[in-house]
């Protein structure tokens, strides 16, 4: 690599002395400015912006001590100073260091000595402009590595956040979509039309009580607006009958287990999972004499154990095509407590005794 030329900048009053500096330095190639005072030597340093400066401690206008001084200040990069002085008191040589400098010369000049040093601060300021180089250069790397992690980290915060709001917006239409096929299921049955979002309160509240976790009793309010959609396929003069059923209508509604339970046969979500367990095991008892499986205590789904106590506590408390007057919440709870062991998980109506205040509360709060 060919190397700059390099620039020496001489400040020294004598012209004498001026000139022998000069002559020994361009006998070595080096480039060198010269001034006869501080002013113009300042002057020099600031435009010319010289690799060295042999700088006599006595001028005319300043001491080189002052001039030494502002020269560092202003300089950005480090550039030798080499004070060339007659005075050989130790307390100059302080001065002279706390000014900045960064050797001495003595008088009268000894034209190796001056060689070998210039040569020496020249090597050792190379080196100085590379580190400053390399760890400017490293700089702005860090710098543009910085920019780019900054620039990728919101690129990915942006994508998240898309995800975030999208996953949030599949859940709710999922929700919905649920809740708008429960109600579908109940449409055609007038007196009941609120009843699947009873239902889910109830469900919602038992499950809580009965000590499951917030998540858990959230997909099972979820899934508890399906429990009744087999009815879906049962006819209008059964499901609509305001009479007492015969043993074979008594059949076909006792069937809207079945055909729930088939519409969400073979679930891909945990959500539909429990809507069947749920549409299918409703009206199953704790004693084994429910329907459509005759299953017997713990043979019945959890899900489908809270969703009948819920079902039934809402049905009692809601005026239907077959009963007349419906029951008080009291009545109704005292019929839950009777049922407990043979109709009910015993579990699941002390569950359901606990929170009885909260679960009116919850029916209240479900009214139109
Ligand atoms: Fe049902």
């Amino acid at each position: 690599m060919v190397e700059d030329p390099t620039l020496i900048l001489v400040v020294e009053d004598n012209p004498a002395n001026r000139e022998l500096l000069v002559e020994y330095l361009e006998a070595e190639r080096f480039d060198v400015v010269e001034a006869g005072d501080a002013r113009s030597g300042f002057e020099l340093f600031k435009v010319r912006r010289p690799d060295l400066v042999l700088l006599d401690v006595m001028l005319p206008d300043d001491s080189g001590f002052n001039l030494c001084r502002r020269m560092k200040s202003v300089s950005r990069k480090f550039v030798p100073v080499v004070l060339v002085t007659a005075l050989h008191e130790t307390a100059d040589k302080v001065e002279g260091l706390g000014a900045g400098a960064d050797d001495f010369l003595s008088k009268p000049i000894i034209r190796e000595e001056l060689v070998a040093r210039t040569r020496s601060h020249l090597r050792v300021k190379r080196m100085v402009d590379k580190v400053e180089m390399y760890q400017a250069e490293l700089a702005r790397f860090n710098q543009r590595l910085q920019e780019e992690v900054d620039l990728r980290t919101r690129q990915l915060q942006g994508a998240l956040a898309d995800l975030k709001r999208a996953k949030e917006l599949t859940e709710q239409t999922q929700q919905e979509i649920i809740e708008r096929l429960g109600i579908a299921s109940e449409y055609r049955d007038q007196e009941t039309g609120n009843h699947v979002r009873r239902m889910s309160h109830l469900v919602h509240e038992l499950a809580l009580a009965f000590g499951l976790s917030s998540a858990t009793a959230e997909l099972f309010r979820q899934a508890a607006a399906l429990h009744d959609i087999g009815k879906i396929g049962v006819r209008d003069h059964v499901l609509l009958k305001p009479e007492q059923l015969d043993e074979g209508e008594a059949e076909l509604i006792r069937e809207h287990t079945i055909i729930g339970a088939s519409i969400l046969a073979n679930p891909r979500t945990e959500l539909l999972h429990v809507a069947c367990q749920m549409a299918r095991s409703h009206h199953e008892r704790w004693d084994g004499l429910g329907y459509p499986d005759g299953l017997k205590g713990d043979e019945i789904p959890l899900p489908a154990r809270l969703c009948t106590v819920a079902d039934v506590f809402d049905a009692l408390t809601t005026r239907r095509v077959y009963r007349r007057e419906p029951m008080s919440y009291q009545e109704a709870r005292n019929e839950i407590l009777q049922g407990s062991g043979t109709r009910f998980d015993p579990a699941v109506v002390s569950a359901f005794d606990q929170c009885f205040v909260r679960v009116m509360q919850a029916r209240e709060a479900a009214e139109p």
